[in-house]
């Protein structure tokens, strides 16, 4: 008989479908079909580089098991099966061997960059309360438009209140909607993944609420349009319906409780979400100490989310730089541009410890914003290689785009 093994698996329950495991899998052991996203136990050697980007957790789960199960397996399941208990005794060895792959790809990740680290001063988040069998169940408090009515992005900002039950978030957490019905297949709908917008103590504080940033998204195809299945389901909510959410996700891209932590927020369209809710929670505490630095890119005013709001804050709580990619009057600016008209701040923000660095939006922008930042640091004799690899490894550095 075979000696058990400990087979890596992804909990179809929880996973978004994101992609971000089988992005990141250096070897390739990451797959999916149109229902699940597997691994497959043949190519799979536990390095563990997927673990910390899934948003989710559904990546870290594990199985003792005589014989792997095969992707074909993986691919029908609704649910993760249960530990077979006989089986579960090796557990011990197999968390031992755990351990000494975690110890040897420390030191793998040193210098590296690192795995991504919740910052030092963040509190503790709540993680994985409500699963799709048993999600809480929240009110739509209000579903407002954000976006100028003229403009052809409809982005809307939806409160939801979950009543009695306890839904603890902190900024820069996620939640999942579980949209109703069935695709074409007869399947559930997966369950997506949305930023919460407001801070800890609620959108309307103390009153157990939250608030999304939702897009409607339409894909064409063929030129034929296609309502994205949960951004229609969340546009077109209506105040008092009743929503399944499940969640909270993130354990990483949390801002520091510190008052005197920096805080530079890079992101484009929906992705201001987190950013909202750390502004937010800095201007109910009255925090002045640590400076907030947001770059943000929208394609017009009109398309910038909470526009209207931000204006209104005070330099003295943040400084905006908001850029425009589709102006009739101006060059298209990106908010990697913006910043290396800004090298000055930028480089005395990157030579203080206490500053942290949020990128939030499209993937496209990842590679802009870090070429950006190498430019600067090279133009004050910086390395930006080490230096985002120190902030990594010491939760100053998070990145979440998609
Ligand atoms: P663009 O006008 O070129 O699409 P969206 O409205 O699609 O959510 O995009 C938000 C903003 O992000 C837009 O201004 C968009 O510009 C801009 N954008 C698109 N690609 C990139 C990129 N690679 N880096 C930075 N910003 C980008």
């Amino acid at each position: 008989m075979s000696a058990p093994l400990r087979q890596h698996l992804i909990d179809p329950e929880i996973c978004i479908r994101c992609n971000t495991c089988e992005e990141t899998c250096p070897i390739n052991a990451v797959t999916h079909n149109e229902d699940n996203y597997v691994v497959d136990a043949a190519i799979c050697n536990a390095c563990l580089d997927c673990i910390s980007p899934c948003p989710t957790g559904a990546i870290d789960n594990w199985r003792i098991v005589k014989q792997p199960y095969s992707l074909e397996a993986q691919f029908e399941w609704d649910e993760l099966p249960e530990q077979e208990e006989d089986l579960d005794e090796a557990e011990g060895d197999a968390e031992a061997r755990e351990e000494e792959v975690q110890s040897l790809l420390a030191e793998a990740h040193e210098g590296a960059g690192g795995q991504a680290r919740a910052p030092a001063s963040a509190s503790k988040p709540s993680i994985n309360l409500y699963s799709r069998a048993e999600p809480a169940v929240a009110t739509v408090a209000g579903n407002f438009r954000i976006t100028h009515q003229d403009s052809k992005s409809d982005i809307r900002h939806i409160v939801l209140d979950f009543g009695p039950q306890s839904f603890p978030v902190l900024e820069g957490q996620s939640i999942g909607i579980i949209p109703p019905g069935t695709d074409e297949r007869g399947r559930p709908y997966h369950v997506r993944l949305y930023s919460v917008a407001s801070p800890r103590d609620g959108e309307r504080p103390n009153h157990n609420n939250l608030s999304l940033t939702v897009k409607r998204e339409v894909t064409y195809i063929g030129g034929i349009p296609h309502p994205g299945v949960a951004s229609s389901y969340l546009c077109d909510l209506q105040k008092g319906e009743q929503v399944q959410v499940t969640g909270p996700f993130g354990n990483s891209f949390l801002m520091p409780n510190d008052p005197e932590a920096n805080i530079v927020m890079i992101c484009t369209g929906t992705g201001s979400a987190p950013f909202r809710a750390m502004t937010e929670r800095r201007r109910r505490r009255r925090e002045t100490a640590g400076r907030l630095l947001l770059f943000f890119g929208a394609r017009t005013p009109g398309e910038l989310p909470y526009f209207g709001p931000l204006m209104k804050l005070p330099d003295s709580l943040i400084q905006k730089e908001l850029c425009f990619s589709r102006l009739a009057d101006k060059p298209k600016e990106y908010v990697q541009d913006r910043m290396l008209q800004r090298p000055e701040v930028v480089a005395e923000l990157l030579q203080d410890e206490k500053t942290h660095i949020y990128v939030c939006g499209l993937k496209g922008m990842e590679s802009g914003v870090s070429e950006a930042l190498e430019s600067i640091c090279r133009g004050k004799g910086l390395d930006w290689q080490t230096l985002s690899a120190d902030m990594r490894e010491n939760g100053r550095f998070h990145v979440e785009t998609y």
